[in-house]
């Protein structure tokens, strides 16, 4: 997979989620495997620029965290643009532009879905980022602002036009939010609409089937990955295996996902330190225990934890409570296993609406 000058070890790509893709997250995804560019959370590029310290804290990386994408949001030319060249002079492998954000504080300032809506603006944006760095510049949009306005296909054109890399479109549109179904056929108009650039499909992917389903179905050179990551971190890693060879890895066992869970806490410690890393982890081990089976008990406690120990005091009796559900082997009897995950394009219409993909509640919760 090429994106501009860069070369990328797959064509899999981990979507920007505001108060998830930290730098232990990214690490312990690019541990597991298969993710071929990571990206942080959407970053204020005028926040940036002051070197406000949230937002440093927002592009905090490690040599491990390779290759990475910073995503911007802004609607400033030249804060856009200086702010592409001091990620370039930090080594950042390419940076993105958020056009798909329809949180109202960001579309308010002209940025987000905004942009969208003004196509002259906005090319020329982009066409000052690009002139003013040589690593790649990318946007990431939804398919526009209702079903009357599926701007992505023309923007896209235009984008390319002044030297975007490659285009991540979100099959929705901004009024759907986060409901309805992922339309296909809109990221397919889009991937028809560009000469040679990538175009990297994103939405409601959690198993390697839809990853290779959209990418036939849409003519997509990538597929871009949120939520299911949470589910599932190894999906990076099955989906390569799985369009690579077409057979499908097994699902990770119990304490595969408690191992990678632990390392996860282990490196939000390292980075945000013992209280707050224990305390933002409060939101994510509950992803994690979305596939353990019977898992009320953790869940409960687990939004509690201030330190290590006592998440390990949670954890263990956790795994003692939760022996009453599983065989002489140690595995979840029938009843009580998780039911497989289905992408919401995989599924009748009926089924996807009683089955969206929860969007996680916290700051972000206008997503
Ligand atoms: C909690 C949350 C935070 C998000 N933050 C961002 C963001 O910072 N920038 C962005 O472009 N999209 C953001 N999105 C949208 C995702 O990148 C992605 O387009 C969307 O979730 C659909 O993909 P998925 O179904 O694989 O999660 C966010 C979504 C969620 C649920």
């Amino acid at each position: 997979m090429q994106l501009g000058p860069l070369q990328l070890t797959s064509n899999l790509f981990l979507s920007p989620l505001a108060g998830y893709t930290n730098l232990p997250f990214r690490l312990t995804l690019r541990e597991v495997g298969g993710v071929g560019l990571a990206t942080t959370d959407l970053v204020n590029a005028r926040s940036l620029l002051e070197k406000n310290p949230k937002a440093l804290k927002l592009i905090e990386t490690a040599p491990a965290d390779r290759p990475l994408a910073v995503q911007l949001f802004g609607s400033v030319p030249e804060e856009m643009r200086d702010a592409a060249v001091y990620l370039e002079s930090l080594g950042v492998a390419s940076v993105d532009i958020n056009m798909g954000c329809p949180v109202r504080k960001v579309c308010r300032v002209g940025g987000g879905s905004a942009m969208m809506t003004e196509m002259d603006k906005t090319a020329n944006l982009v066409k000052g980022m690009v002139q003013a760095v040589k690593i790649p510049i990318t946007t990431k949009m939804r398919l526009g602002w209702d079903d009357q306005n599926l701007t992505a296909p023309d923007l896209a054109r235009a984008l390319e036009a002044v030297g975007v890399a490659a285009i991540f479109i979100h099959g929705r549109t901004r009024e759907q939010g986060f409901s309805g179904t992922i339309n296909l056929d809109g990221i397919r108009a889009v991937v028809e609409a560009v000469e040679q650039i990538p175009v990297i499909g994103n939405g409601d992917v959690t198993t390697p089937e839809a990853a290779k389903k959209m990418l036939d179905e849409t003519g997509c050179a990538g597929v871009s990955i949120g939520r299911g990551a949470f589910y599932n971190p190894w999906i990076f890693q099955h989906t390569l295996h799985f369009l690579k060879t077409g057979e499908l890895l097994p699902e990770p066992r119990f304490e595969e996902r408690v191992r990678v869970m632990c390392r996860h806490l282990d490196l939000m410690v390292e980075v945000f330190g013992e209280g707050h890393g224990c305390r933002m982890f409060r939101k994510v081990a509950p992803w994690y225990a979305k596939r353990f089976g019977p898992a009320n008990e953790f869940n409960k406690r687990v939004v509690q934890i201030s330190s290590k120990a006592e998440f390990h005091d949670v954890l263990e009796s956790y795994l003692r409570w939760r022996r009453q559900f599983v065989d002489e082997n140690g595995e979840l009897r029938p009843r009580f296993q998780p039911a497989p995950m289905v992408a919401s394009f995989m599924q009748e219409p009926e089924v996807a609406r009683r089955e969206q993909i929860p969007v996680p509640k916290g700051p972000v919760e206008v997503w």
